[in-house]
């Protein structure tokens, strides 16, 4: 039999099957960052995956960074409220992701216009997409101490009104470049302080977030994705090995619900280094298929797997690779673009089923 169709528990959840989906950004909310009922529907139809993973969501608005993207304010709880009750009622679990861009922003989305905060005023090479086309990247602001504990404060309330929004938990997202990974990587982060400088002290931002999470939601609805060594948005370290061993040590002592991996290109075998240190569910992610997933549980190397595009593409993930049916490709003319067109439009086995 499979491996990918025995249930496993994450935390405070048993999981039907070792699916999950991905995080993925699809800028179909309004400006305020509202999601729309397109996206309840769209979460709903995917509600058959073990475990859904939101979309990257602001946990205040100066972490907003791409177009369209949506927020977990006050304003923003009744309609995830929305998104919980629809996945739920098909039977589904689903954790928010919280994404704090960070210098990964521009002033045209954030408050006043002003300029993104960072960990240092190092500004990222390359472009952004806003509402005005491509611009570049502008230098940040460094961030106080005072501040930096003001944003710990927000992932606590941002995590609170997900809950209250109905969701089974939330994720920090670590990885692909942005707030967090500014502060744990050498080379965005140049403090002098208590937040920069030893690979302890420029994790220290990680681990308060998490443990302010923690303190909300219990350390059982609480997961963290990494990406090390992915150098997605001119993130760079200089000893990731260090950095990474030393960080997911720590993680330990919080007993987290999983630890979230996705690879892209590293060196390092990251999941033989990182795994054996961990004490929750440990899920992997990035570029697999049916076939690499099914060998990651059977050989005991991971406990869940996570997908992206393909869960993306097909409503009904889990069922194709139970029969073994082909698949719908992704069409990233429409990862981004509004509206249902490559977001609730794509046909599940049973199109009755997807409408
Ligand atoms: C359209 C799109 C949006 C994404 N947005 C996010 C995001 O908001 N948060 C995140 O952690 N990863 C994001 N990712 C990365 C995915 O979570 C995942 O790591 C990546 O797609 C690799 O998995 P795959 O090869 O199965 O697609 C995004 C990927 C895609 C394709």
């Amino acid at each position: 039999m499979s491996q990918l169709f025995t249930s496993v528990r994450i935390g405070r959840l048993t999981l039907p099957n070792r699916l999950v989906m991905a995080p993925m950004t699809r800028s179909r909310a309004d400006d305020a960052g509202v999601p729309s009922d397109l996206a309840a529907t769209y979460y709903a139809q995917r509600a058959s995956a073990g475990l859904i993973i939101s979309e990257g969501v602001y946990p205040v608005a100066m972490g907003k960074g791409y177009v369209r993207t949506p927020g977990i304010e006050s304003d923003h709880v009744a309609a995830w409220t929305r998104v919980t009750e629809a996945v739920h009622a098909r039977g589904g679990r689903i954790f928010m992701q919280l994404m704090h861009c960070g210098r990964i922003s521009h002033p045209s989305l954030l408050p006043g216009s002003a300029p993104p905060v960072a960990p240092s005023a190092i500004k990222p090479a390359g472009q952004t997409w806003t509402g005005a086309g491509m611009q570049e990247f502008v230098t940040p602001r460094a961030l106080t101490v005072a501040e930096i504990a003001g944003i710990v404060e927000d992932y606590r309330q941002a995590t609170r009104r997900a809950l209250a929004a109905g969701f089974d938990g939330v994720e920090l997202h670590a990885a692909s470049g942005y707030l967090p990974e500014q502060f744990l990587s050498s080379g965005s982060n140049q403090r002098d302080d208590e937040y920069g400088g030893s690979a302890a002290n420029r994790s220290r931002f990680i681990l308060e977030v998490l443990a302010a999470m923690a303190a909300e939601a219990g350390s059982d609805r609480v997961g963290i994705k990494i990406s090390p060594e992915m150098g997605f948005n001119d993130i760079v370290d200089a000893a990731p090995e260090e950095t990474y061993t030393y960080l997911v040590d720590q993680l330990r002592n919080l007993k987290l619900a999983y630890l979230h991996v996705a690879l892209f290109g590293a060196k390092t075998d990251y999941h033989a280094l990182l795994r054996p240190r961990f004490n929750g569910a440990y899920l992997i992610g990035g570029g697999l298929d049916q076939a690499g997933a099914e060998a990651l549980i059977t050989d005991g190397r991971a406990d869940a797997t996570v997908f992206g595009t393909a869960f993306l593409a097909n409503p009904d993930l889990p069922e194709r690779f139970r029969q073994g049916a082909p698949l719908n490709a992704p069409d990233k003319a429409t990862f981004y673009t509004p509206g249902e067109q490559g977001y609730t439009d794509y046909p599940a086995l049973n199109t009755a089923e997807a409408a």
